[in-house]
């Protein structure tokens, strides 16, 4: 938000959410859907130091390891990935990937998050006795915890890594199928550094998760010039799709004509510099266009945002009074890969009470 003139949105806010503050608390009591959050990604500094602390006793390595400021001047993607190297070294086992996520579990919850399918990529640590599996495990123990407490709904995407191998990918879909019975395991995404490599090695794993009757998000065109990468992934027939800041219209159109939500994250594109600046976010054409998407954050802990920022933001891009900017969050609903009926009418039963309170009418 610091990159904005607020100055040409005064009125518009005043007339709208009465001041600043007002906008900001609208955007953390309406209920909202979470899409797109990489668990280690979604890490606030905060909880990398209670770790730190937690675990430097016994592993001294860990005393010099400051959480320095992790976006620097001048940031890109190219600096992003990197940063994963760091994170991954504080959560290497599963008592630390139990505390990170409950930590990022109860912050969606707080900023008025009433559904998420957070995502993570199983890791295996054999020395410190993390195999994949139980990566998996800890996540759906914690979940499960969550999930009674009734503040918020979780189900879990497992991530693929873009530079893994056909038969790496293989075992993540396997694993997926196996705990989808957990009724938490809801799909299979594809994410990593974007020079990981052709997708078409990994393709057929999708392909096996669709026949399984898992849904599939895949990252799409977060850079230019990946035309033959875009048309191998469109041939999936993903669910969903994860930026798609480059997507040529013709795949565009595809989305749309097919009902595929495009997970879009403003933030995380403007400090990736992926996209200039707010005024030319591809959300603005998706808003025009009618184009299927839903608002998400990406990596919360690393750009320092939270999903309510990224509704004020796209309210503000996109002019939106307060019960726009609510039709526009209840429509994540229709995107959501978990299909059960009684999960779909509770997440509308949520909406239109909030719906009620602030005297919207309902739409048919
Ligand atoms: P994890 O899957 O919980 O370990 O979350 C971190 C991982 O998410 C990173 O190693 C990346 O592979 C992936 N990731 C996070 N943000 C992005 C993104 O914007 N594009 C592609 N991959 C991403
Ligand atoms: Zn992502």
């Amino acid at each position: 938000m610091d990159k904005f003139d607020k100055s040409i949105y005064e009125d518009f806010v005043k007339e709208n959410y009465g001041s600043w503050e007002e906008f900001k608390q609208y955007c953390v009591e309406l209920p909202k859907i979470e899409f797109h959050a990489h668990l280690n990604g979604s890490i606030t500094p905060k909880t990398m130091n209670e770790l730190i602390e937690q675990r430097k006793g016994k592993e001294p390595d860990l005393a010099g390891f400051a959480v320095k400021k992790l976006i620097q001047p001048n940031f890109q993607l190219e600096d992003f990935f990197p940063l994963f190297n760091t994170v991954y070294r504080l959560t290497d086992n599963t008592e630390s990937i139990e505390y990170i996520t409950r930590n990022v579990l109860k912050e969606f919850a707080a900023d008025g998050v009433c559904y998420i399918e957070l995502r993570s990529t199983p890791r295996q640590n054999l020395e410190k006795g993390m195999k994949k599996k139980n990566y998996a495990e800890t996540l759906i123990s914690v979940i499960n915890e969550i999930n009674k407490k009734n503040d918020i709904i979780v189900r879990l995407i497992l991530s693929i890594d873009r530079k893994a191998s056909l038969e790496e990918a293989m075992e993540t879909v396997n694993l997926a199928i196996e705990l989808k019975s957990t009724g938490i395991v809801v799909g299979v995404d594809m994410c990593g550094n974007t020079n990981g490599g052709e997708f078409l090695r990994i393709k057929p794993a999708f392909h096996y998760a669709k026949k399984n009757n898992l849904s599939v998000t895949l990252h799409v065109a977060e850079i230019p010039n990946c035309r033959e990468d875009n048309l191998n992934m469109i041939e999936v027939s993903p669910n969903r799709m994860g930026h798609c800041t480059f997507l040529e219209d013709d795949l565009l159109k595809w989305a749309k004509d097919n009902n595929v939500a495009i997970e879009t994250c403003i933030t995380s594109n403007i400090i990736c510099r992926t996209v200039k600046s707010y005024d030319v976010h591809p959300c603005i054409e998706y808003m025009k266009n009618d184009q299927p998407f839903t608002i998400c954050t990406d990596d919360k802990g690393i750009f320092n945002c939270d999903l309510s920022d990224e509704y004020l933001i796209f309210g503000l891009i996109n002019k939106l009074n307060k019960k726009q900017l609510f039709e526009v969050s209840k429509r994540a609903i229709s995107y959501v890969m978990d299909n059960d009926i009684k999960l779909k009418k509770q997440l509308e039963t949520i909406y239109n009470n909030f719906s009620k309170k602030n005297g919207f009418l309902i739409e048919k």
